[in-house]
């Protein structure tokens, strides 16, 4: 979908989210300046600092704005100071409220370790090098949204909890087809991660897989349990093409697999539904960082480069980004969750000038 004119909203949200959010800004400038395409950027406000302003988490206006572009921008939301609200207004049900109004279902979870940051990875070089895997994550079903949900009393007096891992075969089937269509772009190599020893629910995820890939028949398909799949990312992650998971299984993982890259700073996110998507870093706000002119932009750079490729159809441009990315780690550049001895330390709006210069270099 090529548009002259593409809407864009964004939600910088809260903690260091204003800070990355600024950086991205500045990369998707120099695309628009140099592709001299005019896009129509909108902000507004979603998690903590719009409950502060109006005692929602996600108002409608900024519902509106995301719904009717054609793709979202998010930084970060969530901090210490919403942490006692009640769960209906926490800044996270922002993020819930608009991956499930815009039905994004799939959450695209990049994991490339950078040549240039081998030595960053607490994991061994020989381990982490050429890591080039794609995690799939449902994003719309399970226990984050399942009912029965919520603490109770019970007879007995006492509180009890309870969420639903629920998931429905149209549901399954749906995520399924997207990560066996991505792996065919690939190097044809899925494994579905579930818990199908211990639970129903992840009986009936193996078994959709399985009939879909029947439909593949080019693709490989492995399924691996999911405690499996934790220890075997650590221990050979180069095994692993594409991953396919439940949300709560992708949420967990996609931060295990982050470190492979040397810092969670580095991993970007597309959440794509039929019509919507959105795009963020999977880091989340970092209170404790926020407002220093420290945090890694880089995660939210490649992010904008994901919404290039999926929602802007510019992927050559995509690919510039990300070479640009490569290109300023090259040459030193490092905030301090990547640093290493030698190398240059440098905040958060350098990191992005650095970015920015070398992007405008290759699209000369
Ligand atoms: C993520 C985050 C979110 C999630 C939180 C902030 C709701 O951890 O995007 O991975 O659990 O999905
Ligand atoms: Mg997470």
């Amino acid at each position: 979908m090529k548009k002259d004119n593409f809407k864009i909203a964004v939600f910088a949200g809260d903690g260091i989210g204003p800070e990355i959010m600024k950086e991205g800004l500045k990369i998707l400038n120099v695309i628009s300046e140099k592709k001299k395409i005019k896009l129509q950027i909108q902000e507004g406000l979603a998690g903590g600092c719009a409950y502060d302003k109006s005692g929602t988490p996600l108002p409608d206006a900024s519902l509106k704005l995301a719904i009717k572009s054609d793709a979202v921008l998010l930084g970060a939301v969530g901090g210490p100071q919403w942490e006692s609200l009640d769960y209906s207004v926490r800044p996270e049900r922002a993020l819930l409220g608009l991956r499930s109004n815009l039905g994004i279902y799939a959450n695209l979870r990049p994991v490339v370790v950078f040549e240039e940051l081998l030595n960053a990875s607490p994991l061994k070089k020989s381990i982490v090098r050429g890591i080039d895997i794609m995690i799939v994550r449902e994003l719309t079903g399970d226990v984050y949204f399942g009912k029965p949900r919520g603490v109770r009393k019970g007879k007995d007096g006492k509180r009890h909890g309870i969420n639903t891992m629920a998931y429905s075969e149209d549901e399954i089937r749906r995520i399924a087809v997207r990560a066996f269509e991505i792996a065919r772009t690939r190097k044809k190599n899925l494994t579905s991660v579930d818990k199908a020893n211990i639970l129903e629910t992840m009986e009936l995820w193996r078994d959709i897989v399985t009939q879909v890939g029947k439909k593949y028949p080019d693709v490989i398909l492995k399924h691996m349990y999911v405690d499996n799949c934790a220890l075997q990312l650590i221990r050979d992650p180069s095994q692993f093409d594409v991953i396919v998971t439940t949300n709560l299984f992708g949420d967990i993982l996609s931060d295990e697999a982050a470190m492979l890259t040397g810092s969670i700073g580095m991993l970007p996110s597309a959440s794509l539904g039929k019509k919507s998507a959105l795009y963020e870093p999977i880091h989340g706000s970092a209170p404790d960082i926020a407002g220093k002119n420290i945090a890694n932009p880089l995660a939210m750079i490649l992010s904008v480069a994901l919404m290039l490729r999926y929602s802007l159809s510019l992927p050559r441009e995509a690919a510039l980004i990300e070479k640009a990315v490569g290109e300023t780690l090259k040459a030193g550049f490092r905030t301090k969750d990547i640093y290493q001895k030698n190398k240059k330390t440098v905040g958060t709006a350098e990191m992005g000038d650095a970015v920015a210069k070398n992007l405008r270099k290759l699209m000369i």
